[in-house]
């Protein structure tokens, strides 16, 4: 292969930089010309395509976004628009793709493969909901923002002896909040994978107060439903009987930038460049993921079907440890 393509998708997060820079250099080092496209799929149709060299991704290994740009791009998923995406890798002699997205962006990628397009995909997204992946680029950094939110706002918590509501992201799937509700010691995480009554919830907060705690963080994943401002609304309503204050914070965008761990750096090196050598050896419309320890290929239909990363063990844990 003389020549691939290398875009970011979607949702952006922790990791992304360091993938592009190992994707670009494996191309390189394998005798290829590297072509970055800007904007995701977005770019691919508007031709936003450019020649990256070793140096246009020197210095970014520990810079969280995405220096190509990301974006949602209805028009990609038209038909019209993959056939415009298809005319601009032939007019700039791509033969191979790689996309660094989630679930949406994987499934772009398998609709351009059913086209005949080779095109290996990258797990980039906070949300870790990729089957094929045990975890995924941006998991790492974003966990340890949130830790790094739970801990501080504990500080206070504990000075006024407050509830504190704590909104993570997640559209579809809780494992930020189960994990980080482990890691952070919260006395309860509310996830859209297990619905939990809103009695349950002002249950924990009397008998967390009644049995002397100093706080109670309660950890929501976005894709909770009622959410957060419902049950917000249903605690205040019953102030009074609760014991503790509460307060609401939703952490947002926070979660999705910057530096990225050791550990997202390393992963999202070790995968981007499995990805151009599996491109290279004739591979197309897999993911390359970490399984067990090791680089994994998985076809990417497989990868887009809905996968419970919240296992019962681990939800099993949070729920001990709540006490
Ligand atoms: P993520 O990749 O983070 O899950 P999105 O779900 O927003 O983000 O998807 C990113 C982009 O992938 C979309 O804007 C669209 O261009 C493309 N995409 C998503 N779903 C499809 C689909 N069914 N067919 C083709 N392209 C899709
Ligand atoms: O898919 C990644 C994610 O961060 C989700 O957790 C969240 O629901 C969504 O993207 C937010 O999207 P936007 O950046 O478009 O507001």
């Amino acid at each position: 292969m003389r020549r691939i393509g290398v875009l970011t998708s979607g949702g952006d997060g922790p990791g992304l930089n360091p993938c592009i820079r190992a994707v670009v250099r494996t191309g390189l080092a394998l005798g290829m010309s590297v072509m970055g496209i800007r904007r995701g799929y977005s770019g691919l149709i508007g031709g936003e395509i450019e020649e990256m060299t070793a140096r246009s991704v020197g210095g970014i290994i520990g810079r969280g976004g995405t220096i190509l740009g990301t974006t949602r791009s209805p028009e990609f998923s038209t038909p019209q628009g993959q056939l415009d995406a298809m005319r601009n890798l032939n007019r700039f002699g791509i033969e191979g793709l790689v996309v660094i997205g989630g679930n949406g962006s994987l499934t772009g990628a398998l609709k351009l493969h059913e086209r005949g397009v080779k095109v290996v995909g990258l797990p980039g997204t906070i949300d870790n909901d990729l089957a094929g992946s045990d975890t995924t680029i941006g998991v790492d950094t974003t966990l340890n923002t949130i830790l790094d939110a739970i801990d501080k706002i504990k500080d206070t918590a504990s000075s006024h002896q407050r509830a504190f509501l704590i909104e993570t992201m997640g559209r579809d799937c809780g494992y930020l909040a189960v994990m980080s509700a482990i890691a952070g010691g919260a006395e309860m995480a509310l996830i859209p994978e297990q619905p939990t009554a809103l009695e349950d919830v002002s249950n924990t907060l009397k008998e967390a107060y009644v049995r002397g705690k100093a706080h109670c963080i309660i950890i929501v994943a976005e894709g909770w439903k009622p959410g957060i401002t419902a049950l917000a609304a249903f605690l205040n309503a019953q102030k009074a009987e609760l014991g503790f204050e509460v307060r609401t914070i939703v952490l947002g965008h926070v979660q999705r930038g910057g530096s990225p761990t050791a550990y997202d750096r390393i992963l999202a090196t070790r995968l981007g460049a499995a990805a151009v050598e599996a491109l290279n050896d004739g591979a197309s419309g897999v993911m390359i993921g970490w399984v067990d320890g090791k680089i994994a290929q998985t076809p990417l239909q497989e990868v887009i079907k809905p996968s419970n990363k919240v296992r019962p063990e681990l939800f099993k844990l949070e729920k001990m440890m709540e006490k």
